[in-house]
């Protein structure tokens, strides 16, 4: 298993504007698995990626990357763990994930001469890297904020592969982009799985994720309600919430409800 998450309880806030934000969610990835995490805006998506990385803390439950127990980690060992690369977090906002002032190249070496690499061997890498994702070298000396949104989130892919993590997850990847850029980024995602790296790919939408998951997890107000093979999933859901998911996405249609039966499952949920 790379990821193990049980039981885990994340809160925001202190004293009176404490709130929960993920209740009790368990979750496993296996080397070189797509597991789609679904949910709406709120629900806790980024929450669970950010806990993975130690970047907001559990109140409760175990988290274990890797084999290695990371629950109680202190900061130090936190950054400790984020540098060593073997689990990769591209943010839901690529401009987050890269430095505006550096450029592409200085984004994609960054994080290996931190590792102890040459420049040189450094810049090879990045490269490769770079045809990875299907960009072109021209690019390598521009600032992020010289690219178009896709090629913005494709380098901030490239940059989470450098380190040659063993899990990436993924936030929201393909929202912002047209269909052509989409289908580059699944297409991406595809080849790596071949190659053995397991990914967490987070999105609101079940119709982007359930023709490239292997397993999907739904997300519902903090609560992991559903999970399992993305086909169960989607042809046999046992979750309203799924359901409903499942009537709204257009490129579900076959497994897609009408309005009538949409506008029942939102009345049982409200309930
Ligand atoms: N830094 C924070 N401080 C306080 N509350 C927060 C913070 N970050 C998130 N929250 C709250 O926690 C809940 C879950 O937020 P989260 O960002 O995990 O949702 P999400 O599923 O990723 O949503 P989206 O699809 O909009 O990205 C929300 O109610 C949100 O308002
Ligand atoms: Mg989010």
């Amino acid at each position: 298993m790379i990821l193990e998450i049980s039981d885990l309880d994340v809160h925001y806030g202190r004293r009176r504007r404490r709130r929960r934000a993920l209740s009790g969610a368990s979750l496993t990835v296996s080397p070189g698995e797509i597991v789609g995490l679904i949910g709406e805006t709120g629900s806790g998506k980024s929450t669970l990626a950010r806990a993975v990385l130690g970047l907001v803390r559990a109140s409760s439950g175990r988290i274990v990357v890797d084999g290695e127990d990371v629950t109680g980690y202190r900061d130090r060992q936190w950054r400790a763990l984020r540098r060593r690369g073997v689990v990769q977090y591209v943010f839901q906002d690529p401009l987050r994930s890269l430095d505006p002032d550096l450029s592409i190249m200085d984004s994609l070496v960054e994080p290996l001469l931190v590792r102890g690499s040459s420049r040189a061997d450094a810049a090879g890498r990045a490269r490769g890297y770079l045809s990875r994702v299907r960009l072109d070298e021209e690019l390598l000396e521009r600032l992020p904020g010289e690219l178009s949104g896709g090629q913005r989130q494709r380098v901030a892919v490239a940059r989470a592969l450098v380190t040659e993590p063993k899990l990436v997850i993924l936030d929201e990847p393909v929202s912002a982009l047209d269909s052509a850029n989409r289908v580059q980024i699944l297409e991406i995602v595809k080849d790596l799985r071949a190659a053995g790296v397991a990914f967490v790919f987070i999105s609101h939408d079940l119709g982007s994720v359930a023709g490239l998951a292997d397993r999907i997890a739904v997300l519902y107000q903090g609560e992991l309600v559903e999970a399992g093979p993305a086909r169960d999933v989607v042809t046999n859901p046992r979750h309203t919430y799924t359901r409903l998911l499942i009537s709204s996405a257009p490129t579900l249609r076959t497994a897609s409800a009408g309005r009538a039966e949409r506008a029942a499952l939102r009345s049982h949920l409200a309930a």
